[in-house]
């Protein structure tokens, strides 16, 4: 019997995982009830963990590290974002298959957008990376407008790698880390999507200089202090300076509308959120 309330979060580890507390919140501010559990599943075998899931009733899920290819190419259908992730962090039974999606990149643009009161048309993008992360988001940075978006990696030829699809159709350019601080260029976002801030390290040289005036700096790492990228951009004159907290709430509003058809309102719950994170 497939129960319309059973959701879960798919990972190796996944004890950390705020998503549950998240669609807790949602659910309860649209006074909707949802059972949404963290599920730990074996490395290699992700398929097995979701088969189970789905015997048990479940109807949906979100997929995080190190599973979201596996979601992706286990899923009989995909939207066209998941399609140029190559990668999937959602997951919706539909009739006879699982459908998903990757709904990374339109909670990065809704929280740089809606919630930090950024418009990124026109804007100058730097993306910092080449990984799963910068792939996830890429696509939907493109489809807000931007002026061009220069796409910088610690190893080039990945950055290469990541424009090309969008090179035909959009101002896409990729850019070694010498030429970066060569060039002097400036850029209004400049999001870090490398996981550098894990280690403590600075994804660009200390003495690049690219904020342009007004510029925000977006890390998608999340803590309780400030990363060392933002603290970095703070000192280098970046205006605006966030971490990752908004896009994985807004990630997980992304997955909620289309499980249950209401959008929760993410900004109370990223508060919400952050204060809980201050008291761990
Ligand atoms: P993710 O899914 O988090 O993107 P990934 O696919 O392993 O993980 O990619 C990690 C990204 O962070 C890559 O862009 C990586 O650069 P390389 O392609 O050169 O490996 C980047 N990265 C990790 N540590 C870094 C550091 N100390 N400095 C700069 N870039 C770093």
């Amino acid at each position: 019997m497939r129960r319309t309330d059973k959701y879960a979060v798919f990972g190796n580890p996944i004890a950390h995982s705020k998503s549950p507390r998240i669609h807790a919140l949602f659910a309860a501010s649209l006074n909707q009830h949802i059972d949404y559990q963290k599920r730990l599943a074996p490395i290699g075998n992700f398929a097995g963990e979701l088969q189970r899931f789905f015997d048990e009733g479940g109807v949906g899920a979100n997929v995080t590290v190190p599973f979201k290819r596996d979601a992706f190419a286990l899923a009989r259908s995909a939207s066209l974002r998941a399609q140029q992730a190559g990668a999937a962090n959602f997951l919706m039974w539909r009739d006879d298959h699982w459908f998903c999606d990757n709904t990374d990149g339109a909670g990065l643009v809704r929280d740089i957008e809606t919630n930090l009161h950024t418009s990124l048309k026109d804007k100058n993008v730097l993306l910092l990376g080449a990984g799963g992360a910068a792939r996830g988001v890429i696509g939907p940075l493109f489809l807000r407008s931007p002026r061009q978006i220069v796409v910088v990696n610690r190893t080039f030829e990945r950055a290469t790698e990541l424009v090309s699809p969008y090179k035909n159709e959009f101002a896409a350019r990729a850019l070694s880390v010498d030429a970066l601080v060569a060039e002097s260029m400036k850029f209004d976002v400049v999001i870090n999507a490398t996981s550098s801030s894990l280690t403590g390290l600075l994804p660009v040289p200390e003495n690049a200089h690219i904020f342009a005036p007004d510029a925000l700096a977006y890390d998608m790492m999340y803590g309780k202090q400030p990363t060392i990228f933002m603290n970095w951009a703070s000192a280098q004159g970046a205006v605006g300076v966030a971490d990752g907290l908004g896009m994985l709430v807004e990630q997980a509003a992304e997955s909620y509308v289309q499980w249950r058809g209401e959008l929760p309102h993410a900004a109370p719950i990223i508060a919400q959120l952050r204060a809980e994170l201050a008291r761990e």
